[in-house]
Formats: structure tokens, C-alpha cells, sequence
């Protein structure tokens, strides 16, 4: 039964470089009146009770405690939920932290993307390496024993030792999870228009493979466990809201442009604030597109997405056990007993494998 949710949270300090997703700068009163119509949005889905919830954004640490305290107190929560929040070092301290912590937030994932000053100054981020260590630290003190990192690589210019240089940083801090992901060229930021004027240049290939060896390698010396294609974690410390989508379970997903699955349609919210406020005040659920999942396409989501969690794999059905079969003659996937899963070399090249189930 469905048991997830996700909250968007549209607001960001400042625009990075390279990042397109959804999100505006706003004032206090603006986060207010989004609060507002958040609670009113979860309002119209039935209180199914919830073992996780994630604040996604966006920066959702933007928010004050006592707006996310709001949120959650409507929430119907099973005994230990995990509820995530997105934190962005440069809008915390450590009393707010604690308040997060009093709100109900047990897990808190920072977006760190590196350790070193001179790329985050290249990416827009406006914390230093130091700034983003010491969210780190006050977290910890706070009390927060579930912490997740972001980090990203094949940035501009960036070389083998930066990057080893970022993870050995992480690696001391010693997070429960960390997310790494190779910078995706976004059209409409600023990072694809230096791209198309030629100021920077996409890392080449073979440079890009050797980054994410390096890194799986790394990860696995340390205690990691590469439990899916950008995410490890400690043992026991996968990030239980996000394996739901892998799992291809249904998901609540609230706010503007937010995605959510619920009884077998995939739908996306309305991506504009005068629009989505409109549908609230009408008590109208906020909805821009959905699409109705038959049999088959579920059956395709369940392998593509459940492939992605590297040692659980897929049990596949029918006419897709001949096709796992021809993978694992191409050395894209192993099969144990009835269960195939990514070879290293399929998850070198999880894309390609993907693309032969649809
Ligand atoms: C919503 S943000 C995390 C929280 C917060 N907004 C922050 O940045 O500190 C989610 C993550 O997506 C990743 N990300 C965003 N844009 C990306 C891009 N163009 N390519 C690769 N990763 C990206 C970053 O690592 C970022 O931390
Ligand atoms: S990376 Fe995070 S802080 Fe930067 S613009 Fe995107 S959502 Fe906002």
C-alpha cells in the first residue's frame, strides 16, 4: 500500500549555475502562504499512514522549523517514519537544526557538491568548503545520526585528483549516505550557455568512466555499499523514501511541479504559483499531466527502476527472462537463481541496459 510522500519546496536563496530544477527566490510571506496551501493539497489525498516523508526542493531547509512543525503535525506518520529534509549549508545553524529535529525531521541530506572553494564558486553555490563542512558537524550535534551528502563530479576542469581529493574529504566526515551525480548540461542555465558559447567543454569520456570507477572503488574501501547507480550508504542506512521509487511503489508527491503515482496514474503538479494557488482555493488537486500505468508498463518501470538497486536486482517475467539472458551473454547483468543484477560493467553502462526494455 502506498506509504510515501514527497514535498516540494520551491525556494532557493540563489540560482546555481547548473541546476534547472524548480524553485524561486521568495520572501518569508510567500513561504507562508505555500505552507498554507500545502497542508490544504494533502488535505485532498486520503490520510494513508506514511513511512516516509521527504522535503525536496528546492532548498526545503529554507523554511522555517515551525512551518515544517505545521506541515508534519497533518501528516499521519507510522511509529519511526523516515522524514528527510533537504538542507542547503548556507541556511542553517545549529538552533535550527535542533528546531528541524523537534519538527519530527530524523534525517537531513546536505547538498555539499564539493570541497573545494574555487568549484563551488564556478558552480554558484554561495558556501564555502569549510560552510559546508561545518553543516555537517552541526547536524551531528543537533543530534541528526542519519546524514546524507551530495556531492557532484565531472564538473569543468575538473580532474582524477579533485575529484579523489572531494571524496577523501567525505570520507572523513564519515556520513551515514552520500549521493554522488555527474553533472547533467541543463539547457537554460548558465552552465549550458557557456557550454554552446564554448567557455567550457563536457568532460570527456574516458575521464567521466575513471571518475566513477574511482569513485565506486573509493566508497567500497571505506565501509560503502553502492546500493544504487548514484547512492551509497553505510550498512542498514539506505535512504528508505527513494528505494520506494525504485521499488516502483506508489508515492504522494505535493507542491508545485511536484511527481507523484497514486492508484496506477504517474502525474505531475502545475509548474506556476498563480495557477497552482488558483486549483487550492478551488479545492482542486493541482494537477498539469497525468498518465494512466497499464499492466505492461508497469511490469517495464519494475525492471528499469528496480535494476537501478544494484544488489537486489529483478526478478524478471515472460518474455523479459530471454532478454535478461542476452544481458547476461553481454556481460551487462549476473544471474543468481531466478534473480538478474547489474555486472559492473552494466552499471558502467546502466543507460544502454535500460534501453533494452522499452
Ligand atoms: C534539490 S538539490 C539539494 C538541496 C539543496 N537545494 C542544495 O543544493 O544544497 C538536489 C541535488 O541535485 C544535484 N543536482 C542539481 N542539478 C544538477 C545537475 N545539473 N547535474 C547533476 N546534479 C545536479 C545536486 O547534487 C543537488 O544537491
Ligand atoms: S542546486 Fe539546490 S540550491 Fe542550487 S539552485 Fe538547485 S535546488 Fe537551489
Amino acid at each position: 500500500m502506498l506509504s510515501g510522500m514527497y514535498i516540494h519546496i520551491p525556494f532557493c536563496l540563489n540560482k546555481c549555475n547548473y541546476c534547472d530544477f524548480l524553485s524561486f527566490k521568495s520572501t518569508l510571506e510567500e513561504r507562508n502562504k505555500y505552507v498554507d496551501s500545502l497542508i490544504k493539497e494533502i488535505e485532498m489525498y486520503p490520510k494513508l499512514p506514511l513511512e516516509t516523508v521527504y522535503f525536496g526542493g528546492g532548498t526545503p531547509s529554507l523554511l522555517t522549523p515551525e512551518q515544517v512543525s505545521r506541515i508534519i503535525s497533518n501528516l499521519n506518520l507510522k511509529e519511526g517514519a523516515e522524514i528527510t529534509l533537504e538542507v542547503n549549508p548556507k541556511t542553517v545553524n545549529f538552533e535550527k537544526f535542533k528546531l528541524f529535529k523537534a519538527a519530527g525531521i530524523n534525517r537531513v541530506s546536505i547538498g555539499i557538491q564539493s570541497f573545494n572553494d574555487e568549484k563551488l564558486k564556478l558552480l554558484g553555490r554561495l558556501h564555502s568548503s569549510s560552510e559546508g563542512e561545518e553543516a555537517f558537524f552541526l547536524a551531528r550535534k543537533a543530534g541528526f545520526d542519519n546524514i546524507s551528502l551530495d556531492l557532484m563530479f565531472s564538473l569543468p576542469n575538473q580532474t582524477l585528483e579533485d575529484l579523489k581529493s572531494d571524496l577523501n574529504h567525505l570520507f572523513l566526515l564519515k556520513p551515514e549516505h552520500f549521493s554522488i551525480y555527474s553533472l547533467i548540461w541543463e539547457e537554460g542555465t548558465n552552465f549550458f550557455e557557456k557550454l554552446k558559447a564554448g567557455i567550457y567543454k563536457e568532460t570527456d569520456n574516458d575521464l567521466e568512466a575513471s571518475m566513477y570507477e574511482t569513485i565506486i572503488e573509493s566508497a567500497h574501501n571505506n565501509g560503502y555499499i553502492h546500493y544504487e547507480i548514484s547512492n551509497f550508504s553505510l550498512p542498514q542506512k539506505r535512504a528508505i523514501h527513494n528505494t520506494k521509487y525504485w521499488k516502483n511503489e506508489e508515492y504522494f508527491g505535493i507542491g508545485i511541479g511536484a511527481s507523484g503515482y497514486f492508484e496506477n496514474i504517474r502525474y505531475k503538479n502545475i509548474l506556476n504559483f498563480p495557477e497552482y494557488y488558483g486549483k487550492i482555493l478551488n479545492g482542486v488537486k493541482p494537477i498539469l499531466e497525468e498518465e494512466f500505468v497499464n499492466k505492461d508498463e508497469k511490469e517495464i518501470y519494475e525492471y528499469i527502476l528496480g535494476l537501478r538497486i544494484i544488489p537486489d536486482g529483478i526478478i524478471p517475467r515472460g518474455k523479459y527472462i530471454d532478454i535478461c539472458d542476452k544481458l547476461v551473454q553481454d556481460g551487462f547483468l549476473l544471474k543468481n537463481s531466478l534473480k538478474y543484477t547489474l555486472s559492473q560493467k552494466g552499471v558502467l553502462m546502466a543507460n544502454d541496459v535500460f534501453d533494452k526494455f522499452i
